[in-house]
């Protein structure tokens, strides 16, 4: 019931955003003198660029602030329920929230959810010199060792040209030559995994316009993927369409074909569950600025006027609204930066409401199906509740891995929660008919997930929380004896 509520506060402010018009000018195109350069076809060092391009590079810098802060989602005030919905996969150990460019090899090497048996893969969306590993390594890129062989590759790629001023690793982090021909400047396409996606949609990103580029270069990473069951490669799960429902299918039907049934086994309800990451491109495609073709470009890379006279693309990809006179004005000049800033925050703020409760319903999922085990319900009624805990907590994940808050698609959004929370709530029903059968006290089992998610909430140490997810009352089902 409160989530129908706030569903339909947020159907109410999404009409009542639709009325702001956009009054979408073309704004001056910044200006480029000669863009050819003199580097190798196969540069992959940040700073090689430096001396070509020094009002690109310098806003490129500024990637690295605010430097040395790394922000777990465990905290109390962004997602503290990760650590029980996450438990017995790496993301119950380590998840951050994002930071710039420039940090991502070092954070990616510093990350507790890389081990020893972490693959290439890892390293996709991470690194320049990734193209030249693939074109190196072929297919074995993709599954060989993250930590023996692809980290010390990579680092050797970039040895001799480190520069204090990018950070760790900051010189071969995603750079120039990720989105651009290092000769030409033009934006290119460097990972195989979207343009193989994208090839079996029909559609030939070699022939994309300029506009759809200025998406399609981000696409490469901002996407929902999984590692394909034969050699771990990066592939990404479109083939029935981007949205939440469309992936589910095709995770539900052609990824089990193949061989991929679930990324990981919850300890608590035994559920075989899938992980979403970062569908920008995916949900931003089909909310109101994709489906009028603003690209991810036109808000996170404005153009600035830096040096008093030229302007430049920025290349401090960030919040837009540490800047929205560039990043929004430029089509909104009816509205005023405070303005705009507060439908963002209006968005968020219902869409992050909304996140609580399906989390908690998943929550509550996870530890009704771990008492219809405990207490021996019917093994065919246990695997009905598993799969809707696996499509509740998906329809939620991935939106919450989506990076907005809401704000990319505030329908899409809803939409997709609404239907977590329908799965969740039905999987609790499932257990509920079957506790009540087996004479179970159902208030007792609630008083029980509370003290047991307020146990997690109060552990300090982030990476412990997890610990606490299951005990005396919620054993770890994949550790029970099967007698
Ligand atoms: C390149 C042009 C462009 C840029 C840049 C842009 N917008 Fe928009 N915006 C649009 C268009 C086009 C629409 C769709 C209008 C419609 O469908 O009625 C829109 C719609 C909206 C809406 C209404 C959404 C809805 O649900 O109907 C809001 C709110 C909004 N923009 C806020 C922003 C903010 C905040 C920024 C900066 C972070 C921004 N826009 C940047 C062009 C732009
Ligand atoms: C994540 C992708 C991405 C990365 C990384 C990137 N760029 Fe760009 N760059 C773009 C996009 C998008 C544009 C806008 C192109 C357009 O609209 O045609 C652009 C534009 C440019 C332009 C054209 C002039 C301008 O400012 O619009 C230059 C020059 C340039 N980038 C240099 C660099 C340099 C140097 C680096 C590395 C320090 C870099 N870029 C890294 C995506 C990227
Ligand atoms: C080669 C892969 C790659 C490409 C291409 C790429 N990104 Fe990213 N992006 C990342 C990674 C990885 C992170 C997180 C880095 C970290 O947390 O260390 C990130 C983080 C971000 C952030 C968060 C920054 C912050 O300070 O929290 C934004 C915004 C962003 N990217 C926008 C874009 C846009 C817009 C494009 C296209 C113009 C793009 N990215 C292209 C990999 C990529
Ligand atoms: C209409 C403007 C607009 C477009 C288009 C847009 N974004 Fe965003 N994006 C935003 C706003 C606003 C936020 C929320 C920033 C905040 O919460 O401070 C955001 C947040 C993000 C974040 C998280 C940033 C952070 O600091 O954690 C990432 C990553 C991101 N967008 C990537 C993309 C990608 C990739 C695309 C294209 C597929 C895209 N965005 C298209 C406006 C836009």
């Amino acid at each position: 019931m409160k989530f129908k509520l706030s569903l339909l506060l947020s159907l109410m402010l999404i009409t009542a955003l639709s009325l702001i018009i956009a009054a979408c000018g073309s704004p001056e195109e910044p200006e480029v003198r000669d863009i050819s350069t003199d580097l190798s076809e196969d540069e992959i060092i940040n700073h090689a660029f430096k001396e070509d391009f020094p009002l690109q590079y310098n806003s490129y810098l500024k990637n690295l602030e605010p430097s040395g802060k790394v922000t777990s989602k465990f905290i109390s005030d962004i997602e503290p329920n990760l650590p029980i919905l996450f438990n017995n996969y790496g993301f119950m150990l380590e998840y951050n929230k994002t930071r710039g460019h420039t940090n991502a090899v070092e954070d990616v090497n510093n990350i507790k959810r890389i081990n020893d048996s972490s693959i290439g893969s890892c390293m996709t969306c991470k690194s320049t010199a990734v193209p030249l590993l693939i074109e190196e390594m072929g297919d074995d890129y993709w599954g060989a060792s993250f930590r023996e062989e692809i980290f010390p590759k990579t680092v050797a790629l970039g040895e001799g040209y480190e520069v204090e001023e990018l950070g760790e690793y900051g010189h071969i982090s995603v750079g120039c030559s990720d989105c651009h021909n290092p000769q030409t400047m033009e934006l290119r396409i460097t990972r195989p995994s979207f343009v193989n996606a994208m090839e079996r949609q029909g559609i030939d990103v070699s022939e994309a316009s300029k506009n759809d580029m200025r998406s399609y270069v981000c696409a490469q990473c901002h996407v929902e993927y999984y590692f394909h069951p034969d050699n771990g490669k990066v592939t990404f799960p479109w083939d029935n369409g981007l949205k939440p429902e469309e992936m589910f299918e095709y995770k539900e039907n052609q990824a089990i074909e193949m061989g991929f049934d679930y990324d990981w086994e919850h300890s608590i309800s035994g559920a075989p569950m899938l992980k979403a990451q970062h569908p920008e491109f995916e949900i931003s495609s089909y909310g109101p600025h994709g489906e009028a073709g603003v690209a991810c470009a036109d808000c996170h890379m404005p153009y600035e006027r830096t040096d008093g006279r030229r302007k430049i693309s920025s290349h401090h990809w960030g919040s837009p609204l540490l800047n929205p006179e560039q990043s929004c004005r430029a089509c909104h000049s009816d509205k005023t930066a405070d303005e705009l800033k507060d439908r963002v925050y209006d968005i968020q703020r219902s869409h992050l409401d909304a996140m609580d409760e399906t989390q908690e319903a998943s929550v509550r999922a996870h530890y009704y199906v771990n008492r219809m085990i405990t207490a021996g319900a019917p093994d065919e009624k246990i695997e009905e509740a598993q799969y809707y805990v696996r499509k509740g907590q998906w329809f939620w994940d991935i939106i919450a891995a989506e990076n907005s808050d809401g704000f990319h698609n505030p329908q899409g959004g809803m939409d997709s929660m609404r239907m977590s929370a329908e799965a969740s709530h039905q999987a609790i029903y499932i257990a509920s008919n079957e506790l009540t059968k087996l004479d179970e006290d159902l208030e007792e089992l609630e008083r029980q997930i509370e003290e047991t998610v307020q146990s997690v909430y109060d552990e300090e140490d982030p990476y412990s929380k997890h610990e606490h997810a299951t005990n005396d009352y919620f054993p770890n089902v994949l550790e029970l004896d099967n007698d």
